[in-house]
């Protein structure tokens, strides 16, 4: 998919927004239009993001491929920042947002300008200036209090932070621009995604375990694992997130835009099984690392047990198919971190 993705990019050259750039997908969005030989404009104000995903970027990407891109430091909750971005653009990329549960719960208000008024500055922008289509990245948090296994597009639950309300209100919001403003918009449930320059956080999802554990891990520090370690989650590396998201983007199916699909691996793996995989993948990297058993503390009784993504629909009308499993990405990612954060052991 990968290289048909890539084909299809080298017969048309657009001009593309994205924005989030400086964060974690967004900067593999980039790499990727970048080295497809796409024009870039693309936008962050570092609130997460960080220059050093830019300069990662740039050093992956060679200085030809970075001169397609121009970088705006600005914050998209400004209509006229939006305004001023949209112009001659022909796609946007939207991965801006402010992801977090617990911040939300903290200061609603920031989340939701970070979130929702951005998103809607966005769409406003891009049907004045005529973009064709808006691809953005919403959230399985749509699914909330919903135990279904695997979780499908149309049954979501009820929502759980003022951060998933954010996020779901986008989806609203797109459905309706597509309807009254003829804007082409693709929304986008991501699970949880891993991979090379994402940063532990405490107050985000269980993909941001990885960075954590595998700091932990190389340190010789026990892991902590909430609860029995038996619940589990759809971990979905960052390439195939990419892949789905131009996907999106390119798609030419009038039936597959206007929707909201599921970006996932499609498989789980138990918080005790990723904490093995890890495992392995260090020892690869590092024969002499002696690992040290995790610790079990009490579980949160507001999390789900199990989350798995139906990607039936996302594999129907995008062609997507996730290229790499959970051990692929977890090796591509530990190597990365070895190779550029961890201190030599
Ligand atoms: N990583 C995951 O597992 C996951 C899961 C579900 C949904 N998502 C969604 O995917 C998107 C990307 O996630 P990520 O993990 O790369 O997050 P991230 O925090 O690494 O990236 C978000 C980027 O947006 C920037 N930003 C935030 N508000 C902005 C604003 N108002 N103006 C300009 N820039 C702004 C931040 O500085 C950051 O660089 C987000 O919308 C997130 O909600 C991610």
């Amino acid at each position: 998919m990968q290289s048909l993705l890539q084909a299809s990019m080298a017969d048309r050259r657009e001009h593309w927004l994205v924005t989030g750039s400086a964060g974690f997908i967004g900067s593999h969005v980039l790499e990727a239009l970048l080295k497809a030989g796409q024009r870039v404009t693309s936008v962050d104000n570092f609130v997460t993001g960080s220059r050093a995903n830019l300069e990662s970027v740039r050093e992956a990407v060679g200085e030809s491929a970075w001169a397609l891109h121009r970088f705006v430091e600005a914050d998209l909750s400004d209509p006229e920042v939006c305004h001023a971005l949209c112009q001659g653009v022909d796609l946007v990329v939207h991965q801006a947002s402010v992801d977090s549960p617990i911040a939300s719960i903290r200061d609603p208000l920031a989340v939701h300008r970070a979130t929702s008024t951005a998103f809607v500055n966005l769409l406003v922008a891009a049907c004045a200036a005529n973009v064709k289509r808006i691809v953005y990245a919403a959230s399985s948090s749509a699914y909330g209090d919903a135990a279904a296994v695997p979780a499908t597009e149309d049954h979501t639950g009820r929502l759980q932070t003022p951060a998933a309300v954010s996020q779901f209100v986008n989806e609203l919001y797109a459905d309706v621009f597509s309807r009254c403003y003829g804007l082409e918009t693709v929304g986008l449930r991501y699970f949880e995604v891993f991979g090379p320059r994402q940063v532990s956080r405490d107050d985000a999802g269980p993909a941001r375990l990885i960075p954590r554990w595998t700091q932990d891990m190389w340190q010789g520090k026990r892991c902590v694992i909430h609860g029995d370690g038996d619940a589990s989650r759809d971990f979905c590396y960052v390439g195939n997130v990419v892949q789905g998201t131009l996907a999106a983007a390119l798609v030419d199916n009038p039936e597959a835009v206007n929707q909201v699909y599921n970006l996932a691996g499609g498989e789980r793996a138990t918080l005790n099984q990723l904490h093995a995989l890890i495992a392995q993948a260090l020892g690869r990297e590092h024969a002499g690392l002696r690992i040290a058993t995790p610790v079990y503390r009490e579980a949160d009784p507001e999390e789900l047990r199990h989350t798995l993504a139906d990607i039936g629909k996302a594999r129907r009308l995008l062609g997507y198919t996730p290229a790499y499993s959970l051990s692929e990405g977890l090796a591509l990612s530990v190597s990365w971190y070895v190779e550029r954060v961890l201190e030599p052991a």
